[in-house]
């Protein structure tokens, strides 16, 4: 029997949004559906692999046979990810992270006042959990996603230089018919090239696969 290519390997994967506690009752999140996140686990586990996969909640059922961590908030899944770190070889962050979150929760549920016409939440940023895997000093592989609108390939270089990731997949979310909640994506896959001559400006390396279901290109992303 040949060897699958990520027999023996520990993939760790965020997936989904997150969902960050207004008060007892409410929150704030985001529309992300994980189905791109739960297809790269499927991937990673056919490819051989172990798989820890790290998810806010989601309407769709996990893989079988990855161990799924169920999490609610960012902080929650920073912690969770760096649970996993040990043993991680592989990390990808494909979840939908709410860049802030409501300033000390209430822990009873909010009145609405009479006369109160305005309400004002104060939001602190949350932590960039991708970018704390990258710098730690026993940092697996690590791979993030670009979601951008414009002048995409520029701003994924970017972001894989100032979170220090090794690849970045990167997809224009200004088109409907792919991206976010859809089915199908398209995506580039830039990376820095080994062996650069300055770490500083390494060479880029560049794959774009043709646009298809998340499940197909889940399985290039994972078996390239
Ligand atoms: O900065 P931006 O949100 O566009 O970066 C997207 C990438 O960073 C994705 O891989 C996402 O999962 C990851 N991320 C994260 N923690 C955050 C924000 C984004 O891991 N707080």
């Amino acid at each position: 029997q040949t060897q699958k290519p990520l027999q023996g390997r520990t993939v760790t994967l965020t997936a989904g949004p997150t969902r960050e506690a207004v008060d007892p009752v409410r929150y704030i999140s985001n529309h992300s559906s994980g189905k791109m996140g739960y297809a790269l686990a499927e991937a990673a586990r056919d490819a051989g692999a172990r798989v820890n996969l790290i998810s806010g909640p989601v309407q769709i059922q996990a893989p079988e046979g990855v161990n799924l961590v169920q999490v609610n908030s960012a902080c929650d899944m920073l912690e969770a990810s760096l649970q996993h770190l040990p043993d991680t070889d592989i990390f990808i962050a494909a979840a939908a992270v709410a860049d802030y979150r409501p300033d000390n929760a209430a822990d009873q549920k909010m009145k609405k006042q009479p006369g109160q016409n305005e309400l004002v939440l104060r939001l602190v940023q949350n932590p960039d959990i991708v970018a704390t895997i990258a710098r730690h000093e026993q940092r697996p592989f690590t791979v993030g996603f670009a979601a951008e609108t414009q002048d995409v390939e520029n701003y994924a270089i970017s972001k894989l230089m100032r979170k220090n990731l090794d690849m970045i997949i990167a997809n224009d979310v200004s088109r409907s018919d792919i991206g976010f909640n859809s089915d199908q994506n398209a995506v580039t896959v830039l990376w820095k090239q080994a062996g650069s001559a300055d770490p500083a400006t390494p060479d880029i390396g560049r794959y774009q696969p043709d646009q298809a279901s998340k499940t197909t290109l889940a399985r290039q992303l994972i078996t390239q």
